[in-house]
């Protein structure tokens, strides 16, 4: 697999500007990207959040690590440079769908602060919304919904972000939700304001 780009290819100018399509669109492309660990309640503040935009009429769409990797990224394991991979494929589709004017929520472990930093570069200024679900690690190892967390203290799969692979808790971002502290209707209403625009 090539990693550089070919000099004959070229990038073309699209006649349809992101300006036109925003206009088109009645609303301003943005990606809310949801970090954290397993269990920690990602997918389900994102498809909350999406169901209260659809419900305000706003356009989105939900990308979750879980079923992006039945698809696009179905090649890829749990070892960190896959993840760096499956972060990246995932950051540019949701780059485009940005640019094409939906609102894309984002849900993914993404443990690796260089991975998610790379991600914020790609956006313009504001585009670019990271909630870091922060709910603790011995919560979600309690939950554990899908018994991933028990498969993992047995030793039967490696790489489990929090048991023998890292998170690498985020510096600076936007918000901070932690399900075990906040309603899910609060920490909806707060994130609703992100995507006021
Ligand atoms: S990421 O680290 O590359 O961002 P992603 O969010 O796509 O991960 O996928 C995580 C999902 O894969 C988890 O919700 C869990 O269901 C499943 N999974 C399987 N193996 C592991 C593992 N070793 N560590 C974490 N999650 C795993």
């Amino acid at each position: 697999m090539s990693n550089g780009l070919s000099s004959e290819v070229r990038w073309h100018e699209q006649k349809v500007t992101t300006q036109m399509r925003a206009e088109v669109m009645q609303q301003r492309g943005a990606c809310i990207w949801f970090t954290g660990l397993s269990g920690a309640g990602k997918s389900t503040l994102a498809n909350a959040l999406d169901v209260a935009l659809y419900a305000a009429g706003r356009k989105t769409y939900l990308l979750d690590g879980d079923n992006v990797r039945h698809g696009l990224c179905r090649d890829l394991g749990m070892a960190e440079a896959d993840r760096a991979e499956n972060i990246r494929r995932a950051g540019e589709v949701a780059k485009l769908m940005v640019d094409a004017g939906l609102i894309v929520l984002c849900a993914f472990i993404s443990p690796y602060r260089r991975d998610r930093e790379r991600l914020r570069a790609q956006f313009q200024p504001g585009q670019f919304v990271e909630v870091h679900v922060s709910t603790p690690l011995d919560l979600c190892e309690q939950r554990d919904p899908k018994g991933l967390y028990s498969k993992a203290r047995q030793g039967l799969i490696s790489d489990f972000t929090g048991i023998d692979s890292p998170y690498e808790v985020p510096p600076a971002p936007e918000f901070v939700v932690d399900t075990s502290l906040e309603p899910l209707d609060l920490s909806i209403r707060r994130l609703l304001g992100a995507c006021a625009y």
